[in-house]
């Protein structure tokens, strides 16, 4: 259940906190409630987030070779730092990421994203088929962050396999021979990361100019560059893919009752990119009056989350604007909830707003398909055709 939790179906029954055991026999505390949810969030000093980017399948010393080869180290920096130098490195980050500076970048990827709309739609027109993961979804969110964050010109192909890469190798379960393969990807971003990271500007500029060590601006782009876009890619597939199937909304959109923000935030609660996150109990404490031990594996169930009916009225159903489609925990929540919300939300709202009038009247090829991971859906290629 732990790595293809998503595909639980709703009626399946859980308790408030569950112990599950994974593939390597770790006991995981499995947190599905809402407010449960949301109590170790904001909770720093009982749930620390230092195992938040743990490998879940144990790094074999052959594979921590081909990382040390490449002078591989991440030190706590941002999800995984509750550290007391987490607060001066975060608000870097989210000055970078700062509301204007989204909206600034609106226009620009509204252009791009209607010039690729026309190309699709002239594809479909002609009777092909269109992998709108390919065509729309893969790049753009790093695209965006490249200008925001003024990272250079890596090819896009490169960092994509980097942060699937590191998806896998963090948060999979795996055998030996693959997490081999996997590190030495992971390693070879590394050495780019740091060249990158002493002599860049935008924000490895600003980091260093705060006095932040070279293994701090290192860590902050590695996180950002998968966290920063390969979350968003695979929640645009998602949403594109959820909204095939809701032709009342697609028809809504059209005619303007339903509104673009409404639909990027119920594809949030319903089809998160991040389907759990991870802390880990600090002392010993009770969580929903069950035990937890000091040093016990939280594993936050936030897809489960946005479905407790407790908060939201239809929690299965795709209903934009209902009450409580909005207190989804998708973005996580307390000191380290997500500081690329606003960017994530800006690029979903332009997609969808280009994206819809296409979506209505195709039919599905091909639906993405997601491999077994704790945390990140990963969706693949996902293909359309006119009806
Ligand atoms: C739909 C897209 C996204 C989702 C669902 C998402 C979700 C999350 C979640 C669940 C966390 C952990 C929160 C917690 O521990 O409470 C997080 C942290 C973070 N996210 Fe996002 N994220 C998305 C997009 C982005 C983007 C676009 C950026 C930046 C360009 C970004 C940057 C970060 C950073 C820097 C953190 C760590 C914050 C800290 O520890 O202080 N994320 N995100």
């Amino acid at each position: 259940m732990l790595f293809r939790s998503w595909a639980q179906t709703a009626d399946a029954h859980w308790p408030d906190v569950a112990r599950v055991r994974d593939h390597v026999g770790v006991a995981h505390l499995v947190v599905t409630r809402h407010a449960l949810v949301r109590e170790v969030l904001t909770d720093p000093a009982t749930y620390r987030p230092d195992n938040a980017l743990d490998a879940v399948t144990p790094i074999p010393v052959a594979a921590l070779r081909v990382l040390a080869g490449h002078r591989f180290r991440l030190p706590p920096t941002l999800a995984n730092n509750g550290g007391a130098s987490h607060p001066a490195i975060r608000a870097i980050v989210a000055d970078a990421l700062h509301p204007t500076r989204v909206a600034a970048q609106r226009p620009w990827l509204t252009d791009l994203v209607r010039e690729r709309v026309g190309g699709i739609a002239a594809t479909l027109d002609a009777g092909g088929a269109v992998d709108l993961y390919a065509r729309l979804a893969a790049d753009l969110p790093l695209l965006v962050l490249a200008r925001l964050v003024e990272l250079p010109d890596a090819p896009v192909g490169a960092v994509k396999e980097f942060a699937r890469a590191a998806l896998e190798l963090f948060w999979a379960p795996l055998d030996a021979e693959r997490q081999q393969a996997l590190a030495a990807e992971v390693g070879r971003f590394h050495r780019v990361l740091r060249e990158f990271a002493a002599t860049g500007g935008g924000l490895a500029g600003s980091l260093r100019a705060a006095g932040h060590p070279p293994d701090v601006v290192v860590g902050a782009l590695f996180f950002l560059l998968v966290a920063g876009q390969e979350t968003t890619s695979q929640f645009l597939t998602l949403l594109l893919h959820r909204l095939t199937g809701e032709p009342a909304v697609l028809a809504g959109l059209r005619d303007g009752t339903v509104a673009v923000a409404d639909v990027v935030e119920e594809g949030l609660r319903l089809e998160p990119p991040i389907v759990t996150w991870r802390r880990v109990a600090a002392v010993d404490t009770t969580l929903g009056g069950t035990a937890v031990p000091a040093g016990t594996s939280i594993v936050l169930w936030l897809a489960r989350a946005g479905r407790d009916p407790s908060t939201v009225d239809a929690p299965d159903e795709f209903r934009p604007g209902q009450r409580g489609s909005r207190r989804h925990l998708a973005f996580g929540a307390g000191a380290h909830r997500c500081v690329g919300d606003q960017l994530a939300r800006m690029e979903a709202a332009v997609v969808v707003a280009e994206t819809a009038p296409l979506l209505d009247g195709v039919s599905v090829l091909r639906e993405p398909w997601c491999p077994d991971n704790l945390t990140f859906r990963m969706p693949d290629a996902f293909v359309v055709r006119r009806r």
